[in-house]
């Protein structure tokens, strides 16, 4: 195969008037406008701010709101972008196909194969999160499963090896108790296996039973999520605990982006149902609307959280305490509230593996469809109506590694590969040809970005020259995150002077940038996992796709 025919894109055209992906391509068109605000918020608020806004908070303070509002602002950009992506090719696979139609095929692929990282993999850290609350609600009520059953492999190794060589007591831990031979040891997170199980076969039953169990989840969290927020309010200004919020930067903004992958993780979610296009009642109008409603709603309820436990609870008190919302109810004597967040933590979670267990297999749907993959993975169901040898797939994938696995660096992992979805995205619409206005459709804003964006370049420089100059002294000693930095910087100018001279739409743009910004925030080791994980998959598509890709077909 040539070097060019690797860029090859598929026709608008085609996709919009794909057979398969017609009505009578036989999916259920069912969800309306506010089925995918639902969706959204249900595959938004889970494990992210139940869990993971614990120790940003603990890093950055009272202020790590303000890092909740910069997310979503940058996340923002970007639903403006699957908008407009969404608008004019309002078929399942999302970022996808959206990059086959602009990129071409390759970078397709590319994206195709992050996208696991998203749905699949961040999957598996949500089911990690979903057992350890389910497990105090279990503990809450008297049931004490052995510990061997409720952790992963590898979390209770390496809680082994951490005991061994601190010093601390080895008898009570998972890895000793649990039954073995020799060596071997028999450790798994059962419940989060049974969960992954069920969501997978209640995906698979169908898309109607999938969205009224979203839509009743989403309720329950939403109204358990202002109920904190009110009993969190009415504590903080009736036992004076206001002081809690100075000094609103303990560790300055350092200590704010310190928290970048939880926080960016706690929104993940919201372009998940781009991926239900074909379900849609009317997808170029309602997909639009659903993902910038969900994004509004949570970003309101994420910063609202943040400043409640934060008031309540000094922030140095939220150092490894990974149920925050629950603790700060412990901590103020009300058990009873701290019992119903675990039980909203569960639900919340549960919602969240829902969407993204519902994601995975319309991506590989179309990707199959265009021939990248097996033909196998576009079956449809003959009585559910749902792609159900993708969708078992997906269960397999992200039931076997939630029974060993620990979830620090997949979240990471889960974040890295969304941002860099989210700038291919981004830059997509970039290279999109305009297209005149139409009614009931959504249609993204331009503004000309020729001096708006060298001049926010020329600013980013100064605001951080001191950086810049420390990461080139250093370069030679600090490893691969000044790398990236300075990598960031130079793609930084590169888009200042294609700004500049193309006219660039100011928003995508912004998009590109912050997304990236936030990419490099991440821990170097991760990003080493990352490339491996995007070399493999291009070994599976000079293997597979580049010789039965339906474009190369003709
Ligand atoms: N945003 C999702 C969560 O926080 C992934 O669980």
């Amino acid at each position: 195969m040539d070097f060019k025919s690797l860029f090859r894109q598929k026709p608008i055209q085609s996709v919009l008037h794909d057979p398969e992906s017609s009505p009578h391509g036989a999916m259920n068109r069912t969800l309306t406008v506010r089925d995918l605000t639902f969706m959204g918020v249900a595959a938004v608020i889970g494990a992210g701010i139940f869990s993971t806004i614990g120790s940003a908070a603990f890093k950055g303070g009272p202020g790590v709101s303000i890092l909740f509002l910069i997310t979503a602002v940058t996340c923002g950009f970007t639903a403006l972008c699957y908008a407009e992506f969404a608008a004019r090719v309002p078929v399942s696979g999302s970022a996808y196909t959206y990059s086959y139609v602009t990129f071409g095929e390759v970078i397709a692929w590319i994206i195709g194969w992050a996208l696991i990282l998203e749905y699949a993999i961040g999957n598996i850290v949500v089911a990690i999160s979903w057992s350890a609350y389910f497990n105090n609600i279990l503990q809450a009520i008297g049931i004490h499963l052995p510990q061997w059953l409720t952790i992963g492999y590898q979390s209770a190794a390496m809680e082994y090896r951490d005991a061994l060589e601190t010093g601390k007591a080895v008898e009570e831990l998972a890895y000793t108790l649990a039954p073995g031979i020799g060596d071997f040891k028999f450790i798994v997170n059962l419940p989060a296996f049974i969960i992954v199980i069920l969501v997978t076969w209640l995906v698979l039953i169908g898309i109607k039973e999938s969205k009224s169990t979203a839509n009743g989840m989403v309720i329950l969290k939403i109204v358990i999520l202002i109920l904190v927020a009110l009993i969190g309010i009415w504590y903080i200004f009736s036992e004076g605990t206001t002081s809690n919020w100075t000094p609103f930067l303990p560790n300055g903004m350092k200590g704010v982006l310190a928290g970048v992958s939880g926080v960016f993780f706690a929104y993940i979610g919201f372009d998940a149902i781009s991926t239900t296009a074909e379900e849609c009642k009317d997808p170029q109008r309602d997909l639009p609307r659903g993902m910038i409603y969900s994004l509004i709603l949570c970003t309101v309820i994420y910063i609202v959280t943040t400043l409640v436990i934060t008031g309540m609870v000094n922030y140095s008190e939220f150092e490894n305490v990974t149920d925050p919302l629950a603790y700060v109810f412990d901590k103020i004597n009300m058990p009873l509230v701290g019992f119903i967040v675990s039980v909203s933590a569960v639900v919340a979670a549960t919602s969240v593996l829902l969407v993204f267990q519902l994601g995975q297999p319309r991506i590989w749907m179309s990707m199959s469809r265009d021939g990248l993959l097996p033909k196998r993975f576009s079956n449809i169901h003959p009585r559910y109506r749902t792609p159900s040898f993708a969708t078992f797939v997906t269960g397999l994938l992200v039931g076997i590694p939630v029974l060993v696995i620990d979830d620090g660096l997949v979240t990471d992992l889960t974040s890295i590969g969304t941002l860099f979805a989210f700038v291919l995205v981004c830059g997509g619409v970039l290279i999109l040809p305009r297209r005149p206005k139409e009614p009931g459709k959504f249609n993204l804003p331009y503004i000309n970005g020729k001096f708006i964006v060298p001049l926010l370049v020329v600013a980013a420089i100064v605001g951080f020259r001191n950086r810049l100059g420390a990461a080139f002294s250093n370069l030679g000693h600090e490893g691969y995150q000044e790398v990236l930095f300075i990598l960031f910087m130079v793609l930084a100018v590169y888009i200042a002077v294609m700004s500049f001279i193309r006219n660039y739409s100011l928003i995508p743009v912004l998009g590109m940038l912050c997304c990236s910004y936030l990419m490099i925030e991440i821990p170097s080791q991760s990003w080493l996992v990352f490339f491996g994980w995007m070399a493999f998959g291009l070994i599976i598509y000079f293997l597979y796709g580049a010789k039965n890709s339906k474009l190369s077909k003709g």
